[in-house]
């Protein structure tokens, strides 16, 4: 049998939880979480849930049965015959050795990996698909995410009832913290003691790309200002809490796919998954193939990892995975350089104060061909400057926040080669711009050639430029929508529990998963017979391999994308 390692690309999340694992006390460092896959008994007397839990603690030896930690995290009958259990070597060789054990899989940890969108998409009300199948109402779209927070993007405003057929609930004791109605039908946490409510605002955003109601006036720090809404604005809402800060594990997402099948969504929505791994050791594609079965579209996030081969995760051909692409908005802060040359870049955050002196640039490291603005970042070198760092130093928030505590004035963000032309407006807590490989070279040389270099920033807010990339739908950079907390600096202080109207943008193929769900709820609901491999069918035949100005589609090192680059996301709705 092959063995998988972890996949290389780490995310901080992924690491941070395996220094908690390793931290853990010596006692129960030998316990391991596994997921144990069963055959049911061919007799299968065990129809009843309770007759399966009692089946999987028959199976525990006597070690493990009658230890005072209670060893069994889930069990499993929907998504697959099986259970999660803590388990010493030992007590796990017990269990394989039981009649009908079919696999174990280690438990691992995975990374997580717009108020414009639906208009680019052509879905305006009474338009396309949004007339022909009332934006997805009367469809459950169930997300597997971080959880989410109260959030205005989840008013019940113009909301029928769930479906009857509806089975799933809101766990006891929210009140104040989130509120389920007509719009979120559905709130569980599967992460151990930790509530649905979202403390890291990836599962916030999700959902509300997916079926957000609408909310006049969404912007980021007064950027990309419109009316927000979720690709499926009518669809219900059902959140699956797996992910919580330290623990994203393949066992939570299972107990998550479990609830959501058992529940009745129309369609599962994943923003997560580690690298490329065999079919029969994915434990999400075994649990996405059974909720395939039962007509559940599921939805998954190829991660962020190209644009190496075999670089791609949740490829099972039973789960829609596509890749992110850019969409024709801009957030655009300029850059001009002490010699007159102004190169385009990006922030979300544009501070309509910020003087458009020129300021001393420094390159911490000298070189940008690797990260170079985290460790060892010195006082000396930062103050009173505008900082160049490569984006492979990590993330623009983190690294804005250690700058600015260094004295550092603004801060210029640059692509790595492979990076190329996608450039990313987030919000920082200072004055920054993004900027594409070739531009972020050519600030390069011009800080090594010139005895003094300066620059300045111009912010000139949001710019709609690309207007011929104006079909995708496989839209993953820079996608505003809902956020647990105000971004940027100076954020007013929240009183309690009162329900936010706050946005932000942030990028990936996370981002694009919400919006092919969300596409598949006005689908589903038009055409209630159809499989979800026809659903998916009608998706990705419908894709654009030209831009609308019929010139090819081009990949982020503005080359002509080939069809396996492009691949069959460039939905068009309409
Ligand atoms: C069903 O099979 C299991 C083991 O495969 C056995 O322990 C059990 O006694 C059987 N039950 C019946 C009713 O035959
Ligand atoms: C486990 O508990 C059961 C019932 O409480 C008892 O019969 C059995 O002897 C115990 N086994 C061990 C190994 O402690
Ligand atoms: C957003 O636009 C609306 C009108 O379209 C306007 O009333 C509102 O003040 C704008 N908000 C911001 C923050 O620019
Ligand atoms: C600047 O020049 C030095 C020496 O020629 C070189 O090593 C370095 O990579 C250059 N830095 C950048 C950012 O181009
Ligand atoms: C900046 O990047 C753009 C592409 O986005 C390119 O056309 C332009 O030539 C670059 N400018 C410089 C000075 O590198
Ligand atoms: C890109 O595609 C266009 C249109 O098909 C073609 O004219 C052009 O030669 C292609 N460029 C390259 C580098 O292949």
């Amino acid at each position: 049998m092959e063995t998988h390692s972890a996949p290389s690309a780490l995310f901080l999340l992924l690491a941070v939880s395996s220094f908690l694992l390793t931290a853990s006390s010596p006692q129960y460092s030998q316990l391991q979480s596994y997921i144990i896959r069963m055959r049911l008994p061919r007799n299968a007397t065990l129809v009843s849930a309770q007759a399966l839990d009692d089946w999987y603690r028959s199976l525990l030896p006597p070690t493990a049965a009658n230890s005072t930690e209670p060893r069994i995290l889930y069990t499993y009958t929907a998504a697959m015959t099986g259970f999660a259990a803590r388990l010493t070597e030992d007590e796990l060789r017990s269990v394989e050795r039981k009649p009908g054990f079919l696999a174990s899989f280690r438990d691992r940890q995975v990374p997580l990996l717009t108020t414009y969108t639906p208009r680019l998409l052509g879905l305006l009300p009474g338009l396309g698909l949004w007339t022909h199948s009332n934006m997805g109402k009367g469809i459950v779209i169930g997300v597997l995410d971080t959880g989410l927070v109260d959030h205005a993007s989840f008013a019940e405003q113009g909301m029928d009832p769930p479906p009857a057929r509806w089975r799933g609930s809101c766990a006891p004791g929210l009140q104040g913290a989130i509120s389920c109605n007509n719009k979120l039908i559905g709130a569980q946490s599967f992460v151990k003691n930790e509530s649905p409510v979202d403390t890291i605002g990836h599962g916030t955003h999700t959902a509300s790309t997916a079926a957000g109601n609408f909310v006049a006036g969404a912007n980021v720090l007064g950027n990309a200002n419109g009316t927000a809404s979720g690709i499926a604005p009518r669809a219900h809402l059902a959140i699956y809490k797996v992910c919580g800060r330290f623990d994203c594990t393949i066992s939570s997402i299972t107990a998550g796919m479990e609830a959501a099948i058992k529940d009745g969504v129309d369609v599962m929505s994943l923003s997560l998954g580690g690298g490329p791994i065999a079919f029969y050791d994915d434990v999400i594609a075994i649990g996405a193939f059974s909720a395939v079965e039962r007509g559940i579209f599921v939805s998954c996030a190829g991660g962020n990892s190209g644009p190496m081969a075999t670089s791609l995760s949740n490829e099972a051909p039973w789960v829609l995975t596509v890749a992110a692409s850019t969409i024709d908005r801009n957030i655009r802060a300029t850059v001009r350089l002490g010699n007159g040359v102004e190169l385009d870049g990006e922030s979300a955050y544009q501070p309509n104060s910020y003087p458009s002196d020129s300021l001393p640039m420094a390159i911490p490291d000298g070189s940008l061909d690797g990260p170079n603005c985290w460790q060892g970042l010195v006082e000396a070198e930062v103050k009173g400057k505008m900082v160049i760092c490569s984006i492979e130093s990590g993330s623009s928030i983190l690294i804005g926040d250690n700058i600015k505590s260094l004295g550092g004035l603004a801060m210029l963000m640059v692509n790595g080669e492979l990076d190329g032309y996608t450039t990313m407006a987030e919000a920082p807590n200072l004055p920054m711009s993004y900027l594409n490989y070739i531009n972020g070279s050519s600030v390069a040389h011009y800080v090594n050639a010139t005895q003094t270099p300066v620059a300045s920033i111009i912010f000139r807010g949001t710019v709609f430029k690309r207007s011929v990339e104006a079909r995708h739908l496989g839209t993953g950079v820079n996608i505003l929508a809902a956020w647990a907390i105000q971004v940027g600096p100076n954020p007013p202080q929240t009183t309690g529990n009162t329900q936010t109207t706050f946005f932000t943008m942030i990028s990936g193929t996370s981002m694009y998963v919400p919006h092919l769900s969300g596409i598949a709820a006005p689908i589903k609901a038009a055409h209630p017979d159809w499989s979800s491999t026809a659903v998916k069918s009608a998706i990705m035949t419908t894709s654009d391999i030209t831009y609308k100005d019929r010139n090819p589609i081009k990949n982020e090192q503005y080359n002509n994308a080939s069809f396996l680059g492009m691949g069959a996301d460039n939905v068009n709705p309409i």
